[in-house]
């Protein structure tokens, strides 16, 4: 009779990449499994509402007349390429959704863990939130996150199936940069002299998802910025 392998103790597990909060460079940090299940959950029913109106989630044209491969859908104000506004004349002219009060205390509390200092959300507003869903095809080319006014961190949080994030630097969308795996839960920042880093999401691992996470399939990723725009 076979005997079972002993449990491996947790000290000595054979994890090939432990899960520890990481500083990928200066004020960008990766906070793994950051968000709880039922955050998670709930966090996909709020982004399923979103994505029903009253815009709707849908594929963002680009002006080169190309589609992005994500689908988008924004609270707060309505982003499209190189601008902001409070009604998306682009889709169906509807004003956006409220930006919720618990998103910035959500906002708030990830940069106090990521900076892993309770002071370092203080005062953070975020007035936006990009929703972007992939599915196993989807992609995001390396850019900057510069369409808002403000210095501001961006804040990232991921649901569903695991993606590569490429960090590059602030000069060029080309090499040097750091690939690292965003799975269900984790929260990445983009901050401090990082804060216009490129950034991009070269490939996603279809079917990597944590049924609890509430997502059956593809990934969801929600970047709370401020935009530094005025008006109502
Ligand atoms: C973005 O760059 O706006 C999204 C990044 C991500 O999906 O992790
Ligand atoms: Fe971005």
């Amino acid at each position: 009779m076979k005997r079972a392998a002993p449990a491996t103790p947790v000290l000595f597990s054979t994890d090939p990449q432990p899960r520890l909060r990481a500083e990928i460079a200066p004020g960008a940090v990766h906070v793994p499994g950051w968000l709880t299940p039922e955050q998670q959950r709930e966090l996909v029913e709020a982004c399923r509402r979103w994505a029903a109106g009253p815009v709707p989630m849908r594929h963002t044209r680009l002006p080169n007349g190309g589609v992005m491969s994500v689908q988008t859908v924004c609270v707060g104000w309505h982003w499209r390429p190189y601008a902001y506004s409070r009604t998306a004349e682009d889709v169906n002219g509807a004003r956006v959704a409220e930006f919720p009060g618990w998103m910035t205390e959500l906002g708030r509390r990830a940069l106090a863990a990521a900076y892993e200092d309770p002071a370092a959300g203080e005062g953070y507003a975020p007035d936006t939130a990009l929703i972007n869903f992939y599915d196993g095809a989807a992609k995001m080319g390396m850019h900057q996150d510069k369409d808002e006014r403000s210095d501001a961190p961006v804040v990232s949080l991921s649901i569903g199936d695991t993606c590569v994030f490429r960090l590059g630097t602030t000069v060029g969308r080309t090499r040097p940069w750091t690939d690292i795996q965003l799975a269900s839960g984790d929260l990445f920042v983009l901050g401090g002299p990082s804060r216009f880093a490129y950034h991009g999401v070269p490939r996603v691992h279809p079917g990597t998802a944590d049924p609890a996470s509430g997502l059956a399939g593809g990934r969801l990723n929600i970047t709370m910025r401020v935009t530094g725009l005025t008006g109502v």
